[in-house]
């Protein structure tokens, strides 16, 4: 089974989406981490970003700048590239081919693995995602990712705002048992 989260920055998908995979025992895929490790290889002058995307980004995955100002400044701009997402989008589909994983990124359950047998798109009211990020920076980013960011027709709409991670965990975890998890 695939389960993917969706939503904006700040609704909790990273620690929501390991969280739940651990409590599952599936993988966790987090695409966001795929686009940072391209980011970083672009800005070590590997090459452009369509290159770097078809070339060694991997060991990037990695690198204790995956989640920096640096990588967080550039990467919508790679993000948006069409080589980039088109190799990112046939290395993800690799990747959920091969067993049941918890799948976090903006396009993942509409156009990554629109067959997803549960989409969950988490969300927050705006003063809380800026809280968790830290930085209004995280929403400036999101306007920027708005196109990748839909809200799936098919999706389950969890609001985190005031929850706790075990709460919205649970929440989810109640609704894979539902459709056979
Ligand atoms: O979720 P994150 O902050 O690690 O994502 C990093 C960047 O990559 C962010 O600008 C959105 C972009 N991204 C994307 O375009 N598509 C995805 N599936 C995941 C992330």
């Amino acid at each position: 089974m695939v389960v993917t989260i969706d939503g904006p920055a700040g609704a909790g998908k990273s620690t929501v989406a390991r969280a739940l995979a651990e409590r599952l025992g599936y993988g966790y895929l987090d695409t966001g981490a795929m686009y940072r490790a391209v980011t970083l290889a672009v800005l070590d002058g590997v090459g452009p970003p369509a290159e770097a995307a078809t070339g060694d980004w991997e060991p990037y995955l990695d690198d204790p700048r995956l989640r920096s100002p640096e990588v967080d400044g550039a990467v919508s701009d790679v993000a948006h590239v069409p080589e980039v997402r088109r190799a990112m989008r046939r290395a993800q589909r690799a990747i959920l081919e091969a067993g049941s994983h918890v799948a976090e990124g903006r396009d993942i359950g509409e156009v990554v693995w629109p067959q997803a047998e549960l989409k969950v798109w988490l969300d927050a009211d705006p003063g809380v995602r800026a809280e968790r990020r830290g930085t209004r920076a995280a929403l400036e980013r999101d306007a920027r990712d708005a196109v990748q960011t839909r809200v799936p027709g098919d999706a389950v709409v969890v609001d985190t705002t005031g929850l706790t991670v075990d709460e919205v965990v649970a929440a989810i975890e109640a609704l894979v048992r539902e459709r056979g998890g």
